[in-house]
């Protein structure tokens, strides 16, 4: 029997779960996946032209980042009309003719909703900054100067400096948690609550499907702005948003209510689904869920694969811990590795590791998350100082790797110029990775050997197995791995030093109905010999490398086994 969030009872089976929780997210960044119109810039028709490759991966559904009419201060992030589309990404009906197409080949389709700030641009901000006492004011957070006519409070953008600009005309500071141009609205007031509600009406009246949500943990703010209490642990360098500690700006209890409301719009219609853009520890995160009474996100994204050292030991522990949490709260496990704000992981955890990160992905209890490209292998890209837009490099350049460029370079197609993204004779909005004459599409396809079929026979594996669907997950006692100890990371980039490829063996057993696969995962470079007693009678599904031997798992090697 099936229930809220993927209850999960012994008599489940893999045809009673909802597309959200048997299936595999694959995330586009709209801008860099492929330009049909030739202006550098990717767009809707470009990936309608692109649908079948999509299909082919053995994913479930398409998240497209925001593809909203907006100026692009933070590419699309900052919303001028939530119910338009782009001209730079297409047409209204560009839109329909892509979900009617994708529904078609059986994928569905995941808007990015961005409820917790609008553009600067945005009518509805127009209006508000336009007197005082415009009805639309209230919209939007506004605070007398300080009495020294500074800033109201200490609150930081995530992208540097105060959270809070000046705006001459009515002589009051506006909040915006990321650039000026994304000022934040005022969900304290009932009118933005409903009008929010109403646009995720609006599109899945068009068909959509689900909606990933924008920073969903910071909705609410303190009715009394009172000041952050400052972070003992920051140190000049790191980025200034963690010179204080956020508790008057996320994870604010009003939050929930906020997201219950979002919640009771998408329940007016059918297996339609929520994931919420959240980065806390896991059992504040998981509240984020709600309860089967009062329910919220269906799936609040878990980021600690992102977070959490590169070894066995460390990995193995999250892994533990979080499955653990997501069964004791009855709600359902999803996984990420990568993201449009994240370091590529092919480059973050090291080209050997590569394929031992995806195989996790694949095969852990809970939806993944698949960035475009990372099918391929791609890697943070190359960006000149000159061609650097990001708007958190841009307000942090005394911070090193917060720029968000490198992982969103254009999607390696071919060997073509331009990695055939765009035309030849176009500068693409972002440099294409030096590496794309050899990690494309193209050259991929056609070797079976290559990250992409790699990627293809995991998704089938786990699509034809119930225990990797659904099965429950146990890890089992390796004995091997000495952890490397480094620093956490945050939304926005990081250093890469959290990520270095660690050492040991991560080996877990997924189980469903008499059905067992083991994992075994080499996070280290040495042979390690198989001795696990429940390898006996067991026949190798996967390796991860050519020749695999039935007694060792060679470094950095992932293996598939059905257990007898
Ligand atoms: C989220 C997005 C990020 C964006 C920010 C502001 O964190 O993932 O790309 O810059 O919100 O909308």
């Amino acid at each position: 029997m099936f229930c809220y969030a993927g209850r999960m009872t012994h008599s489940l089976t893999a045809g009673q779960l909802k597309w959200w929780q048997s299936g595999i997210i694959y995330q586009i960044y709209p801008r860099s996946f492929q330009d049909s119109n030739n202006d550098g810039i990717g767009d809707l028709n470009g990936v309608t032209a692109r649908l079948d490759y999509l299909a082919s991966l053995g994913v479930t559904a398409i998240w497209f980042s925001p593809i909203f009419t907006s100026p692009m201060k933070d590419f699309g992030y900052d919303v001028a009309d939530y119910k338009g589309i782009d001209p730079l990404f297409g047409t209204l009906d560009d839109f329909d003719t892509l979900v009617r197409e994708a529904h078609a080949r059986g994928l569905k389709v995941m808007l990015d909703f961005v409820p917790n700030h609008s553009s600067d641009e945005h009518p509805w901000f127009v209006e508000a900054r336009s007197s005082r006492d415009n009805p639309r004011r209230d919209w939007y957070m506004w605070r007398d100067p300080a009495p020294d006519g500074g800033v109201p409070n200490n609150w930081k953008s995530f992208f540097g400096g105060s959270a809070w600009t000046y705006d001459d005309a009515t002589g009051q500071y506006y909040l915006h948690q990321f650039v000026s141009g994304q000022p934040e609205l005022n969900w304290a007031n009932p009118d933005v609550r409903r009008e929010m509600a109403d646009t995720l009406r609006f599109w899945m009246q068009r068909g959509v499907d689900g909606f990933r949500v924008d920073v969903i943990w910071l909705l609410a703010k303190d009715p009394d702005y009172r000041d952050e209490p400052r972070n003992p642990d920051w140190r000049p360098g790191q980025p200034e948003h963690n010179s204080v500690q956020h508790i008057h700006t996320q994870d604010l209890p009003l939050t929930h209510a906020y997201i219950r409301e979002l919640r009771a719009a998408l329940d007016e219609f059918d297996d339609r689904m929520m994931v919420g853009e959240i980065y806390l520890p896991i059992d504040t995160l998981l509240t984020y869920a709600g309860t089967p009474d009062a329910p919220e996100c269906h799936l609040p994204f878990n980021f600690h694969l992102i977070l959490t050292p590169w070894n066995a030991a460390d990995i193995r522990k999250l892994v533990d811990e979080y499955d653990a949490a997501v069964t004791r709260s009855g709600s359902w496990p999803n996984w990420v590795l990568g993201n449009h704000d994240q370091h590529r992981f092919a480059t973050r955890v090291g080209r050997e590791q590569y394929r031992a990160a995806q195989t996790l992905l694949l095969t852990l209890r809970g939806t993944p998350t698949v960035y475009y490209g990372d099918e391929l292998g791609m890697e943070d890209g190359f960006i000149p100082a000159d061609r650097v837009v990001d708007p958190a490099a841009l307000g942090q350049p005394d911070v090193p790797g917060v720029g968000r460029d490198p992982e969103r370079t254009p999607m390696q197609w071919s060997a073509e110029p331009h990695a055939g993204f765009t035309d030849a004779h176009v500068q693409p909005w972002l440099p294409v990775a030096e590496n794309f004459t050899a990690v494309n599409v193209a050259a991929q396809d056609v070797d079976p050997a290559s990250d992409l079929n790699y990627f293809r026979t995991l998704t089938r594996l786990r699509r034809d197995s119930a225990a990797l669907t659904l099965g429950t997950y146990r890890s089992l006692e390796t004995g091997a791995g000495q952890p490397i100890q480094t620093g956490p990371t945050a939304l926005t980039g990081g250093s890469f030093e959290n990520t270095q490829a660690g050492s040991g063996v991560f080996a877990f057993v997924r189980e469903h109905e008499g059905e067992r696969v083991l994992v075994l995962l080499n996070f280290g470079a040495q042979d390690v010999p198989l001795t696990l007693p429940e390898l006996h009678g067991a026949s190798l599904l996967l390796s991860s490398q050519d020749g695999a031997g039935a007694d060792t798992l060679r470094g950095n090697e992932a293996q598939l086994w059905r257990l007898a």
